[in-house]
């Protein structure tokens, strides 16, 4: 059997990715319709959603579905639920979120609630209700997207963060729990990587050297590959040995000084 068809016989016939409209989630919808998976795409921006349905429709002949809904409002599972109805979604690629940066005090409150309706309570949600049947079929994978911000304190993303953080434990929690009952779950944590999303957040890159910009491609394809053989991943060789061997070596408060420091060259002013 190819990888291509192990992929689909595990994790097929249908996939569901939100924030597809855009960065690494546009790029999972490439991928994973590459693969051979049906795809129900789910973002806030209908056109841009439209534009990736018909590349992968084009590209992979497989069936897409774009499905345009807020995730910040609980309401967004009733159209999920309604625009998934008699499709078994056998992969789930939890992948949108709201990451607006700043410093604590300078952002609103109705900010820092956005982002915990989007970054965890709408994955929550969505693990809840696919999880369930995956586990009722034992068969099937969850991808939540968290962050390298996940692993410690990060000055001027701290309600981000703490949201990655939150994905990241349910991840490698579901993990243990489902492992035996033929559902993979993976908690993916990319550092920074050019998509649109992050190119918005104006990160003066150039003021320090200390973290490389990854590309999604590659990126996405490492999630795709570690899917069923981790409980969570961070992608990037250089990435992956630096977070890991700070994380072991580093007392935790210089790492959260070292970090924050980046984003100040980043993002200060
Ligand atoms: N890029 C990075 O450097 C990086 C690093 C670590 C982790 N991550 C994580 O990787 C994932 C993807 O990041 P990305 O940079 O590829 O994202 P992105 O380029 O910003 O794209 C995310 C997509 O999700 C949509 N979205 C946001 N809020 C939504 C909502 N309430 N309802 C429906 N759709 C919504 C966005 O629409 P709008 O633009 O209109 O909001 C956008 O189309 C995220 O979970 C992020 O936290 C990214």
């Amino acid at each position: 059997m190819s990888s291509s068809q192990s992929f689909k016989s595990k994790y097929g016939p249908w996939a569901l990715v939100t924030g597809a409209a855009w960065g690494m989630g546009a790029e999972f919808a490439r991928q994973i319709g590459a693969l051979g998976l049906n795809l129900v795409l789910i973002d806030i921006r209908a056109d841009d959603m439209q534009q990736v349905a018909e590349e992968v429709r084009q590209k992979s002949s497989v069936e897409v579905k774009a499905v345009v809904t807020d995730l910040s409002r609980p309401e967004f599972i009733e159209t999920v639920r309604r625009e998934t109805e008699g499709m078994e979604i056998g992969l789930l690629v939890s992948n949108a979120a709201y990451p607006p940066v700043g410093l604590f005090f300078e952002q609103s409150l109705e900010d820092k609630l956005r982002m915990i309706e989007v970054n965890c309570r709408a994955p929550l949600m969505l693990v809840h209700e696919f999880g369930a049947k995956m586990l009722a079929r034992k068969r099937g994978g969850i991808i939540l997207l968290s962050s390298g911000s996940a692993l410690q304190g990060v000055a001027y993303v701290a309600s981000y963060a703490a949201t990655k953080a939150y994905n990241l434990i349910l991840a490698e929690s579901l993990w243990d729990e489902l492992r035996e009952h033929g559902v993979d779950v993976l908690g993916f944590m990319p550092g920074a990587t050019r998509t649109t999303g992050f190119e918005l957040s104006r990160a003066h890159v150039e003021r320090s050297t200390l973290a490389t910009i990854a590309e999604p491609k590659p990126t996405v394809a490492e999630a795709l590959r570690v899917l069923g053989r981790t409980p969570s991943w961070i992608p990037g060789r250089r990435n992956r040995w630096t977070l890991t061997l700070a994380q072991r070596l580093l007392p935790r408060k210089l790492m959260i000084k070292l970090v924050g420091s980046n984003m100040r060259q980043w993002y200060g002013k």
